[in-house]
């Protein structure tokens, strides 16, 4: 029978659509059992280790709840205190956590390193996010769209807008060419994915009827898009000094109620992976707006908190989506 056990989820582009639909379907499953106190522990007495080189809120909490939820027991292991990145490489990592665990998240840096702990762990591996790819945050993104909307994920138009090079950019395009979705990847020129990665998309859209289109002009960009996305300009990992270039490369992109007035969809949702920064509410929030002066960033005030706002619900399916895939691949 058609399962995904002792799979590891390190990238989308290791996935058939079929296998994707069958998390995404196993996720609602999985909320609404939790919603009617239905829920059965299907990862009851296993051990699952968590590697965060990086910071982390909600996927280190969504991996915690959903192991919890599930029965399983997990050990955090954060960027100090272990071997890690210091006296081990990650193939003897691998091995070592691999006769302890029955499942291993790593968050870091290059996706070679999750691929490697994966090749050597000998057992699943799921990818937290790596510079490349945030694999997990797609299903939360379109279990979250298949909530708020009416359409089937094949028929719905989205656009990611800003730097179009990173983690979110990679894996929206690669998720939306599966699912056969309308695509637009929306950037400057030289923030834009790398054109293997856009071949390849290219190649699964022709098997899967997706349109992927990525371009640097957002106002024709995002006409018609049934949901607006965006992340932050610098991600973890990228160095401060990068700000003040992104910012006025990246401006004209920024999600403001003009642009979702420019895809004449009044019901247009406005997306985010979290976190955001728009607001001074951080420390390092509010030294940028001071150097830069700008209102918001990557999205506004007004857009991130009005009703077309569903990042939250997205961050919720975090939990949800995760446990689909540990379920998925070590579930008894
Ligand atoms: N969206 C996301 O991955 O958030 P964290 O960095 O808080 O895990
Ligand atoms: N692109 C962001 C995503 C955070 C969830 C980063 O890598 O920092």
């Amino acid at each position: 029978a058609f399962n995904l056990r002792s799979r590891s989820f390190l990238k989308l582009l290791d996935f058939t659509p079929k296998e994707m639909k069958f998390m995404l379907d196993l996720a609602t499953d999985l909320k609404k059992a939790k919603y009617t106190g239905t829920e059965q522990q299907k990862l009851a007495g296993k051990n699952i280790a968590l590697i965060f080189e990086k910071s982390s809120t909600r996927t280190r909490c969504a991996f915690e709840v959903a192991a919890l939820d599930q029965g399983a027991h997990v050990t955090y292991l954060g960027p100090s205190g272990s071997q890690i990145g210091q006296k081990e490489s990650m193939a003897d990592t691998a091995r070592v956590l691999g006769r302890m665990y029955d499942g291993i998240e790593y968050r870091g840096f290059g996706q070679d390193i999750v691929e490697e702990l994966g090749k050597y762990a000998g057992v699943p591996v799921w990818n937290g996010l790596t510079n490349e790819f945030h694999p997990t945050q797609i299903l939360a993104d379109f279990l979250t769209m298949m909530e708020h909307s009416d359409k089937s994920l094949h028929q719905v138009s989205f656009a990611y807008l800003g730097d179009a090079r990173n983690n979110m950019a990679n894996s929206l395009m690669v998720g939306a060419a599966k699912m056969g979705m309308d695509v637009r990847i929306i950037g400057p020129k030289s923030l834009q994915p790398d054109a293997n990665l856009v071949a390849q998309c290219n190649e699964i859209a022709k098997e899967t009827g997706a349109t992927v289109i990525v371009t640097d002009d957002a106002k024709a960009g995002v006409k018609g898009c049934d949901f607006l996305y965006t992340d932050v300009w610098v991600s973890m990992g990228e160095p401060d000094s990068v700000w003040e270039e992104r910012i006025s490369l990246l401006k004209p992109y920024q999600i403001n109620k003009e642009l979702m007035d420019a895809t004449e969809n009044a019901k247009c949702k406005f997306m985010h992976c979290l976190p955001a920064f728009h607001n001074r509410k951080t420390k390092v929030g509010e030294e940028i707006h001071q150097k830069f002066g700008l209102d918001g960033m990557e999205v506004t005030e007004e857009v991130f908190e009005s009703s077309a706002s569903i990042v939250f619900d997205e961050a919720e399916n975090r939990m949800h989506t995760i446990k689909a895939v540990m379920v998925a691949t070590l579930g008894a």
